[in-house]
C-alpha cells in the first residue's frame, strides 16, 4: 500500500483529487494535511471521511515538525496547499508568501529527509505572465505579474533546484484554470453562478476582453493522477484544454445556462495588473496519453446543476467572498 501525503486536500482541487484517487487506485492511502483555512473546507470530503484508506489531519504545511511525522513512510506528497486567489494577494501578499514559498519549502525539505518516491507540486498557468499570441510551454519563461502568481512561480523555482541539487523526484503540473463542484463561490464561475442563482448581477472586469483556458475539474485531476504515476521525474507539465476563450464570451455561456440575459452583467473596473491572455501548449502532457473529457458547455451544465443542487454548501460561504476595494 503507498502512503501519499495530500496537503491543502480540503479545497476545491484538492478535494475532488482525493476522491477521485480513493476510487480509482486501490493500492495508496491518502492522509489529508490542511490548515483548514477560509477556502478549505472538510465538508467537500464528508462522503469519504470514514473511508479506510483516507485521513485527515489539521495543520500547516509549515509546520515542520507535523510535516515530518507525516512524510515519514510515505511514498509521495503531492502539494495543493496554497492561498489561491489573486484579488487577495493584491490586497495582502504575506501570507501568499509564507504559505506558497515557505510551506513548499518546508515540504521539500522534509520529502528530501524523509527520502520520498515522488513530489508533486501543483502549479498554474499564471506562472507564465499574459501572452499577446502563442502558446506557453513547459520551457517558455516564467513572467509572473502579480504577487499570487510570482508566489506559485518562485515555489516552481524552489522544486526544480531540489531535482537539480539533491535529485529529489520532483514534477510540476501547471493547469490552467479549473472550475467544478465544490469551488469557493469567490472564483469567477461559482460566484456568477450563485449570483445569478440569488437573482444579482455578475461583475465582470473591464470589457471582458481577458482571455482564459478552461478545465473541468474531473479532468484536471485524471491529469495530474496521470502525472503522478506516468510523468518524467524533474519535468513540468502543462494541463488545460488549450483553447483560452475571453470572459465576456464565458459570462455569455454562464449566463444560457442559468437561463438570464445579459442585463445581469454589470461591468465594474478591471483588476490592477490583470494578465491579457493564458494559453498553453498541452502537446506534452497529451503525449503522456491525457484527453479532457468533458467540453466546456457541458462542464458548465454539470457545474450549474452541482450549485443548483448544493445550496445549503454555499450559502453560508457567500460571507466571506472577498472583493478588491
Ligand atoms: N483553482 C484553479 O483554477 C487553479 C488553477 C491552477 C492551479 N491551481 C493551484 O491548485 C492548488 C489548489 O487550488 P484550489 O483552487 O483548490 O485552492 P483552494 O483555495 O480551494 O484550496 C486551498 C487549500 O489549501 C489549504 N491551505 C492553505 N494554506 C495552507 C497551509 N499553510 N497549510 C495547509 N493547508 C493550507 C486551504 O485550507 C485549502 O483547503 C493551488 O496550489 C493553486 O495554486 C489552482
Amino acid at each position: 500500500m503507498r502512503k501519499i501525503l495530500v496537503t491543502g486536500g480540503c479545497g476545491f482541487i484538492g478535494s475532488n483529487f482525493i476522491r477521485f484517487m480513493l476510487n480509482k487506485r486501490r493500492d495508496i492511502m491518502i492522509v489529508n494535511l490542511d490548515k483548514l483555512t477560509y477556502s478549505g473546507n472538510p465538508a467537500n470530503l464528508r462522503d469519504v471521511q470514514s473511508h479506510p484508506r483516507y485521513r485527515f489531519i489539521k495543520g500547516d504545511i509549515c509546520d515542520r515538525a507535523k510535516v515530518d511525522r507525516l512524510t515519514k513512510g510515505s511514498w509521495g506528497i503531492v502539494n495543493f496547499s496554497a492561498e489561491t486567489h489573486v484579488d487577495r494577494s493584491i490586497q495582502n501578499a504575506d501570507v501568499f508568501l509564507k504559505t506558497n514559498i515557505l510551506g513548499a519549502h518546508t515540504l521539500l525539505e522534509s520529502a528530501r529527509t524523509n527520502r520520498v518516491k515522488r513530489f508533486l507540486q501543483i502549479s498554474t498557468d499564471e506562472v507564465y505572465g499574459s501572452l499577446r499570441r502563442g502558446e506557453a510551454g513547459e520551457g517558455s519563461p516564467l513572467r509572473p505579474n502579480n504577487p499570487y502568481s510570482a508566489s506559485k512561480a518562485a515555489a516552481d523555482g524552489l522544486v526544480r533546484s531540489y531535482f537539480v541539487t539533491f535529485c529529489l523526484p520532483v514534477l510540476i503540473a501547471r493547469s490552467s484554470n479549473n472550475f467544478g463542484p465544490f469551488q469557493f463561490p469567490e472564483k469567477v464561475i461559482p460566484l456568477f453562478v450563485t449570483n445569478l442563482m440569488e437573482g444579482k448581477k455578475v461583475p465582470l472586469y473591464g470589457r471582458g476582453e481577458h482571455q482564459r483556458d478552461w478545465i473541468f475539474v474531473l479532468d484536471n485531476v485524471r491529469a495530474l493522477e496521470l502525472i503522478l504515476h506516468r510523468g518524467k521525474i524533474g519535468e513540468i507539465y502543462n494541463v488545460g484544454q488549450g483553447h483560452p476563450i475571453s470572459n465576456l464570451e464565458l459570462t455569455k455561456k454562464i449566463l444560457k445556462v442559468c437561463g438570464a440575459g445579459e442585463e445581469f452583467i454589470r461591468h465594474v473596473k478591471d483588476r490592477p495588473g490583470h494578465d491579457f491572455r493564458y494559453s498553453l501548449n498541452v502537446g506534452k502532457v497529451r503525449r503522456l496519453g491525457f484527453r479532457p473529457r468533458f467540453q466546456l458547455e457541458e462542464a458548465l451544465r454539470l457545474t450549474v446543476d452541482w450549485y443548483r443542487q448544493n445550496k445549503a454548501w454555499w450559502r453560508p460561504l457567500k460571507k466571506d467572498v472577498f472583493t478588491l476595494k
